[in-house]
């Protein structure tokens, strides 16, 4: 893996410093242990520990719910049902979900009576007294049923471009089927966590695990019929969200709170793993049926997909996850004449929700499932009919109607074709597999061209709080949430860019309602574009104040300086004028130098310049809001700016399958990415290899499975399989071209947290190209083999061994 940025700069750009690669600000402290997630918080005097009673049924009415033996345990302090919550519903779309169940539970999992105890020992007895008498009612356990009763939620979303219904019957070649996508799981080390604080003074100090302190804020609020400003809500830092935690980690803040609230004493609710993955939502499942009209030599012409997902019992984030499933039908390819229509079904899952890609992952699926089909169908290599209908000059307005600015695609998969070797490893692997007699062999190359901005316009705002000391050092609080990606590390390096400090005189505190309210959620992959650029305005703030007083002080003699003179008032304070200071000013190396018109550069150390001002009564602190510019997408119209730029990459994966056990190994990844000019390299390659291997587990082993009730079974490590290190790319090189022409975002980046997990999907068309080819060399004749997500190794052998499977289901 290379280390740093290996493609030159493109001709005619400046030639800017290498992008940093500080670590982590969290480094030292997690690989010695000593960082602090909520539930290393040490324990109060009078601290109770919380537990879950919830339903184990898919749809089930409540008959009898007795907590009287419950309740009876020594150590138990009490039980909080619904009637407990003064506002028993949340939502951040729509206000629909009940905190604690009332009558009748919508998935197995839901929740309805927390339980409090000193000891965990108390609290597991309490939990086993429960007597709660359930009557299962029959539920929507699927796509098809819940379509067949009209089961929905939301309205049906369409984007369409040109006549996709006249383009179809036109076409010279037409294609169709239907594409499933299951769930996952977010599987992040740290499960939901609360400790709730009832302040002496008042207000109830939270403590979670959310990646949106301030929707926990307010769900904390409401379900304890407070004013926001009688609620804290404090994030320090997350063992991982992945979309997880945007919405859901807020009704568990709120039932550990009602605890707090309820007894006056700290509450603490941290869900075990089974209890995590059994009561949160997943990714969204879905099922889409398409049609692809195509020409001879594998030219796009036309498509119409329906797209449905399971939303689960509630709306969660699922509407706005399928808009960007639509907007991400096209990938990286032009397609004249497009008609994608999506519904979300309202099923008796858990509520599906957020999860790295947030729909994007499931257009990105089809569309490039499709083109494997289109190449095989007209005979032509894959990659020939992907570079074929690459966005290119005139080619590149989205079926949204956004034009591509800042194009990289054709020039990312002709220097990754060169780079991955691909036409000779395709030759080697065709003759290989034609052999019948190694291992099977696929290859593929897939791209990714991800929209960056929420799609919810109002939610691209952020604000920052600067605070600049007189030594030189500065504190930042913005909304971020740090969860592993560095945001807070890519912060720090804007803010210490701004004032020509050292990175490690910037600290990024501690995230809270309390310093940085009306914050959206870390999401979408714009944390530190949103956060990083309402920072750097409030720097500019405060550097334009410096600016105009270093000024001022180059014209004026030592002792009328204000460390001399402001203590006696012997000389006239300087007032701040409007507008850049007359002379330009640059912060650099701890120093600040006011440049030279004619005389000499004036230069004055940045400590010194701030006391000046501190004593000069000039602020040295500001507070910034940005507001993404120039984004406009009509939801209803589906036209419009949905996203500020596009990161975009590509990668080729080949995999080897065992023929006997569907065992799928990544040999070897190839994958390139723009993420324009990044601010911390190190991080950005990190969320490149880690978004890339999350995103294998998703497509091939990560599979989930319910009990006849919809109860999950698979809600642990020893029967959900994540990747581990065995099941990374044998070979993975991973590396980021070199480009400046991102003025669209703070200092020239593009976001990397969700973009690289969408090109795992090469493993998935790797995968589907090998079992392809193995089926026609034992038919003789072309085959399309739909192979769903995940492609696990059953899903394998018997999309290989189809005729034998049917012999032995037939018996
Ligand atoms: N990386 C780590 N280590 N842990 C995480 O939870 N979440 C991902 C991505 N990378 C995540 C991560 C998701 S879903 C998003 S939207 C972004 O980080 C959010 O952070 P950013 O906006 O600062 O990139
Ligand atoms: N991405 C992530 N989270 C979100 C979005 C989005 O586009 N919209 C609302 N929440
Ligand atoms: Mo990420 S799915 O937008 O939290």
């Amino acid at each position: 893996m290379a280390d740093r940025p290996t493609e030159a700069p493109r001709e005619g750009a400046t030639v800017l410093p290498d992008p940093g690669s500080e670590p982590h600000d969290s480094s030292r402290t997690h690989v010695t242990g000593r960082s602090e997630y909520v539930d290393d918080r040490p324990l109060m005097r009078g601290e109770l520990v919380c537990g879950l009673v919830y339903s184990p049924y898919a749809r089930a009415r409540l008959v009898k719910l007795d907590l009287t033996a419950a309740c009876a345990v020594p150590g138990v302090a009490c039980a909080i049902t619904a009637a407990d919550v003064a506002r028993n519903a949340w939502g951040s779309i729509f206000v629909e979900q009940p905190i604690l169940v009332e009558q009748e539970a919508q998935h197995a999992g839901e929740v309805v009576a927390v339980l409090a105890a000193e000891s965990r020992e108390a609290l597991a007895k309490a939990l086993r007294r429960v007597h709660a008498e359930w009557e299962e009612l029959p539920a929507i356990r699927t796509i098809d049923e819940a379509i067949a009763a009209a089961s929905f939620i939301g309205v049906e979303r369409t984007i369409a471009r040109g006549d996709a219904t006249a383009a179809l019957a036109a076409a010279p070649h037409r294609l169709s089927g239907t594409l499933v996508i299951e769930a996952a799981d977010h599987f992040y080390l740290e499960s939901h966590a609360a400790v709730a604080y009832p302040r002496a003074d008042g207000p109830i100090e939270v403590h979670s695990s959310t990646q949106h302190p301030t929707e926990t804020q307010h769900v904390v609020a409401d379900a304890l019929g407070l004013p926001f400003h009688e609620v804290v809500c404090i994030a320090r830092r997350l063992g991982g969200g992945f979309g997880g935690k945007e919405t859901q980690a807020a009704p568990i803040a709120a039932l550990a709170a009602l605890v707090a609230k309820r007894t006056g004493r700290p509450a603490r609710l941290v869900l075990s793993k089974d209890d995590d993955m059994i009561v949160t939502g997943k990714r969204n499942p879905f099922q889409i049926r398409y049609e692809v009209g195509f020409d001879g030599a594998g030219m796009l012409l036309a498509l119409d997909a329906q797209l449905h997902s399971d939303g689960g019992a509630y709306a969660d984030l699922s509407t706005a996850i399928m808009e960007r499933a639509l907007l991400h039908c096209d990938n990286a390819y032009f397609v004249p004449n497009v008609r994608v229509r999506g519904q979300v079904c309202r099923t008796n899952h858990h509520p599906h929700t957020a999860f790295r890609g947030f729909g994007g992952p499931k257009g990105v699926a089809l569309i490039e499932s499709i083109i494997e089909d289109v190449a095989r169908t007209v005979g032509c290599d894959a990659l020939d009919v992907r570079r074929r209908n690459v966005y290119r000059p005139g080619h590149d307005v989205t079926h949204f109607g956004q034009k591509i600015e800042d194009n990289c695609l054709p020039a990312l998969f002709e220097s990754l074709e060169s780079r991955c070797e691909y036409r000779a490893r395709r030759e080697a692997i065709r003759s290989s597999n034609a052999a019948g007699t190694g291992p099977l062999r696929g290859l593929s190359m897939t791209a990714v061209k991800f929209g960056i901005a929420f799609t919810t316009r109002f939610l691209n705002q952020a604000n920052a709080l600067v605070n600049v000391h007189r030594d030189g050092t500065v504190q930042v609080s913005t909304g971020a949430v740090e969860m592993g990606q560095g945001v807070n590390t890519r912060i720090a390096a804007i803010v210490a860019e701004r004032f020509g400090i050292a990175i490690d005189a910037v600290r990024v505190m501690t995230t809270s309602t309390e310093k940085n309210a009306n914050t959206s959620p870390t999401a979408a992959s714009a944390g530190t574009d949103l956060n990083g650029a309402a920072a750097a305005k409030a720097c500019e703030a405060i550097t334009r104040r410096l600016g105009h007083l270093a000024n001022h002080l180059r014209g004026l003699p030592a002792d009328r300086w204000p460390s001399r003179t402001a203590g006696l008032g012997t000389a006239p304070e300087f007032v701040v004028p409007e507008g850049p200071p007359p002379s330009p000013v640059r912060f650099e190396r701890g120093a600040v130098i006011v440049e030279a018109d004619g005389g000499d550069a004036f230069e004055i150390p940045l400590p010194r310049l701030l006391g000046e001002a501190y004593l000069s009564r000039i602020s040295i602190c500001d507070y910034g809001h940005f507001a993404t510019p120039n984004l406009g997408f009509d939801k209803e119209k589906g036209q419009g700016r949905a996203f500020l730029y596009f990161s975009q990459g590509v990668a080729a994966s080949e995999v080897e399958i065992d023929r006997r056990t569907g065992e799928v190994k990544v040999r070897r990844v190839d994958l390139l990415m723009d993420l324009g000019r990044p601010v911390n390299h190190a991080l950005d390659m990190g969320q490149v290899t880690g978004g890339f291997v999350q995103g294998m587990g998703w497509v091939t082993t990560e599979h989930l499975f319910y009990d006849d009730h919809g109860l999950l079974v698979s809600h642990s490590p020893s029967t959900y399989k994540i990747p581990s290190v065995q099941d990374t790319p044998r070979i993975f090189n991973t590396d980021l071209v070199f480009n400046e022409r991102n003025t669209a975002n703070i200092r020239g980046t593009k976001a990397s947290g969700e973009p690289p997990l969408l090109l795992s999907l090469s493993v998935w068309t790797a995968i589907r190209d090998a079992v392809m080819s193995e089926r026609e060399r034992l038919r003789g004749e072309l085959e399309l083999v739909p192979i769903a997500i995940p492609a696990t190794a059953e899903r394998i052998l018997r999309a290989i061994e189809r005729e034998t499977f049917a012999a032995i289901e037939a018996r």
